[in-house]
C-alpha cells in the first residue's frame, strides 16, 4: 500500500455534529468543546456557520463562539458562508478559513440552501472574491457526491461538473461529502477521480458521514489514492438537517486510530481527543459514537 505519511485531519464537531442537535448547546458548552480539541492536537476546527438562524438555530451564536475561543498558535479555525451576508457577519470573528457550500445534486441544493446549482455558484463568486482578496483561504464543500436524499444517484460526472465551477470562482481547496453516508469505496474512488480533473490532489479532501457504516473504508481507499485530508467529528456527532436519516460524520477518534495503526502521522493524542468526546457526550447525555473511543473507555475502568 501507497499510503501519505501524514494526515491532517479537520474537525468538524463543533460545526457538522452540532447543528443537528435538538436541544441548545450552551456557547460556553462549544467554546470548551473547541479549546479541547485543540489541546488534543487538533490544528483545524471548523468551528460554526454563519447561516441563516431560521435555518440552523443550533448555529445562531455563530459570533459570540468564535468571539469566546482562546485562539492557539498555530491552530486554523473555519467558519462556512452560503452568502455575502453570512461572509460579512464572519468576518468580524476572523475566521482563518471560510467554506462554501454547494451540492452535487440540485434537489439537495434546492433544500439546504435554497437555490440552484448555478445561482449557488453565482452567490458564491462574490463571497470567495471577497474573501480571497481579506487573505481568507477558501474551501468548498460538493454534498451529496456519492448520493442525494432526494435523488439517489448520483454520477461521478456530476462531481466533476460541480468541481469545475468550484474551481472556475477561484474556490482553493474541495471536499468531496457523502452527506448521507451511502457510499462504498468504488463510488468514492470515481467521484474523488472526477474532482482531480480539477483539482489537485493537495487541494481534495474526504467528508465522509457514517450512515451505513462505510466510512473507514471510504477514508482508507481515499488515502490510496493519495488523498491526505479529511473532515471528522468527535464522537461521531453530526448531520445535516436537511439530509434526514444521515447520521454523524465519521469519528476523529475512529480514524486517529487507524491512522496511527498504519503509521500515519496526525500530530493528534488520542487519549486526550478520547477525552474530549467523553466531554461532550456526557454534555449530550449518551455514548461516544465512536467504536475505538468506547474501547480505549472500557479500558481505563478498572
Ligand atoms: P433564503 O431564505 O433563500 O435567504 O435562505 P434570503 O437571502 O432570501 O434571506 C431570507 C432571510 O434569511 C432574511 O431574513 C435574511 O436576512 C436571512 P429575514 O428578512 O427573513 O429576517 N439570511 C441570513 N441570516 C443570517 N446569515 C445568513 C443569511 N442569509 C440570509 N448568511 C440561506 C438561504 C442560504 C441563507 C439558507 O438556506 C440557509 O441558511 N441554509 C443553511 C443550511 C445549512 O446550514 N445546512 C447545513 C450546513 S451544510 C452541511 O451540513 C453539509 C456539509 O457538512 C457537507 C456534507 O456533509 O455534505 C458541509
Ligand atoms: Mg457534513
Amino acid at each position: 500500500m501507497n499510503l501519505p505519511p501524514r494526515v491532517k485531519l479537520v474537525e468538524v464537531g463543533p460545526r457538522d455534529g452540532l447543528q443537528n442537535e435538538k436541544g441548545q448547546v450552551p456557547t460556553a458548552i462549544k467554546i470548551e468543546l473547541v479549546h479541547r480539541l485543540q489541546e488534543a492536537g487538533l490544528s483545524e476546527i471548523e468551528v460554526t456557520s454563519f447561516v441563516s438562524p431560521k435555518w440552523v438555530p443550533q448555529m445562531a451564536d455563530n459570533a459570540q463562539v468564535m468571539a469566546g475561543i482562546v485562539r492557539k498558535a498555530g491552530v486554523r479555525y473555519s467558519v462556512l458562508t452560503p452568502n455575502l451576508q453570512g461572509f460579512e457577519a464572519a468576518l468580524n470573528s476572523r475566521p482563518d478559513e471560510i467554506v462554501v457550500f454547494g451540492a452535487a445534486s440540485e434537489a439537495f441544493s434546492q433544500k439546504n440552501i435554497n437555490c440552484s446549482i448555478a445561482q449557488s455558484i453565482e452567490r458564491f463568486a462574490p463571497v470567495v472574491q471577497a474573501a480571497r482578496a481579506a487573505g481568507i483561504y477558501v474551501r468548498g464543500a460538493m454534498s451529496c457526491a456519492l448520493g442525494c436524499p432526494y435523488e439517489g444517484e448520483v454520477a461521478p460526472e456530476r462531481v466533476g461538473y460541480l468541481a469545475g465551477l468550484m474551481k472556475g470562482i477561484g474556490v482553493q481547496h474541495v471536499g468531496v461529502a457523502d452527506t448521507i453516508g451511502v457510499g462504498t469505496p468504488r463510488k468514492v474512488q470515481g467521484a474523488i477521480e472526477a474532482t482531480l480533473k480539477h483539482f489537485a490532489i493537495d487541494d481534495v479532501s474526504g467528508h465522509f458521514h457514517d450512515t451505513y457504516g462505510q466510512a473507514l473504508a471510504n477514508t482508507l481507499v481515499s488515502l490510496q489514492l493519495g488523498v491526505w485530508q479529511f473532515d471528522t467529528s468527535i464522537a461521531g456527532l453530526g448531520g445535516c438537517p436537511y439530509a434526514k436519516g444521515a447520521t454523524g460524520n465519521v469519528a476523529t477518534e475512529d480514524v486517529v486510530y487507524l491512522l496511527h495503526g498504519m503509521g500515519i502521522e496526525t500530530g493528534i493524542d488520542l487519549d486526550r481527543l478520547v477525552d474530549a468526546g467523553k466531554f461532550i457526550s456526557e454534555f449530550l447525555q449518551r455514548k461516544p459514537g465512536s467504536r475505538a473511543a468506547m474501547a480505549l473507555l472500557n479500558r481505563r475502568t478498572p
